[in-house]
């Protein structure tokens, strides 16, 4: 039996499958749970300066073919994070942090504090799309991207990843990867909910969801083929110098296996665990490995992004 060991920014993961940022992570019973659990990595709620209650409710529908969320970033403010970090360390498994700054300052401090603490990977999410910013979303202006892993890129010794949107044309994806290329950002989660999103419930005539008048982000099955040609691009634009998290309706083995195909060098799964909870993580992890040895694969680095064209 082949073990779908992996590594992420020269960090080992004891599997390919592990939670994504902001389904049941965001207390410590949650955390603990998912320590408890087959994931193989603990990744935190996306948490910012200050606690949030996040937006009013309902702000989270789960529809046959995936999540439809407008959370608005509740978390508890990245100092009980940081509290957590040390009773999750008896998990022995990586800790991911994930951050959210509402400026390039705020990011900076967040970086620098969990660059001091005991997490094994930081990521940074730009790309939150339920927060209305002024202007251009600084996911889409590279000149501010640019300023800010100006500022972040080299404050401490642990990988930092860019959490990044689903970028819709090639350029944006060049450009990016052109970026990451510069700095010192050895890992990237591709993708993010889709944001400015909008579902309707035809026999009530409203929205499904009450904030931003009921535009969301959308996440789960939706949203796979969009995060499997964002993963392809940027393995094609960054190959070996960059990890990839694949993100983006994982629900079997065989949409890890996709992934895998595409260039993903692990993959964190959330509309899944949402549904289905923690045993998830063993379930697309065991599919994954009986894929491999049936296909007499006998690891991940066999055939990560090894896609073959028509
Ligand atoms: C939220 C949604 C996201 O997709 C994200 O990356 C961070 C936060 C939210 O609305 O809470």
């Amino acid at each position: 039996m082949i073990t779908a060991k992996t590594k992420i920014a020269g960090i080992e993961f004891d599997s390919y499958i592990f939670n994504a940022s902001g389904i049941k992570d965001g207390t410590l019973e949650e955390l603990e749970e998912i320590g408890k659990s087959e994931s193989s990595a603990i990744m935190l709620k996306s948490c910012t300066i200050e606690p949030r209650k996040g937006n009013e409710k309902p702000r989270e529908i789960n529809l046959p073919f995936g999540y439809f969320q407008s959370e608005g970033l509740p978390n508890l403010g990245y100092r009980k994070y940081l509290e957590f970090i040390p009773k999750l360390k008896q998990y022995k498994k990586p800790i991911i942090a994930s951050v959210v700054g509402f400026s390039l300052e705020e990011y900076r401090v967040l970086v620098k504090t969990f660059q001091e603490s005991e997490v094994d990977l930081i990521e940074v999410n730009l790309s939150c799309p339920n927060i209305v910013e002024e202007g251009l979303p600084i996911v889409y202006n590279f000149e501010k991207i640019k300023e800010l892993l100006d500022k972040i890129s080299n404050l401490g010794e642990k990988p930092i990843g860019l959490k990044l949107p689903a970028y819709l044309c090639y350029v944006l994806q060049e450009k990016m990867a052109d970026l990451i290329k510069q700095y010192n950002v050895p890992f990237i989660a591709s993708i993010n909910s889709v944001g400015n999103a909008l579902i309707i419930d035809p026999g009530k005539e409203t929205t499904l969801i009450k904030p931003q008048k009921g535009f969301g982000g959308l996440s789960g099955g939706y949203i796979k083929p969009i995060a499997l040609g964002n993963v392809r691009r940027f393995y094609e634009l960054l190959k070996d110098k960059v990890s990839i998290m694949g993100v983006g309706g994982i629900k079997t083995g065989q949409d890890a296996f996709e992934f895998l195909l595409a260039g993903a060098d692990a993959v964190q799964v959330g509309t899944t665990f949402e549904r289905e909870g923690v045993n998830c993580f063993q379930r697309i992890n065991k599919e994954l490995e009986e894929i491999l040895e049936k296909k007499g694969y006998s690891s991940i680095s066999d055939i990560r992004g090894r896609l073959k064209y028509l």
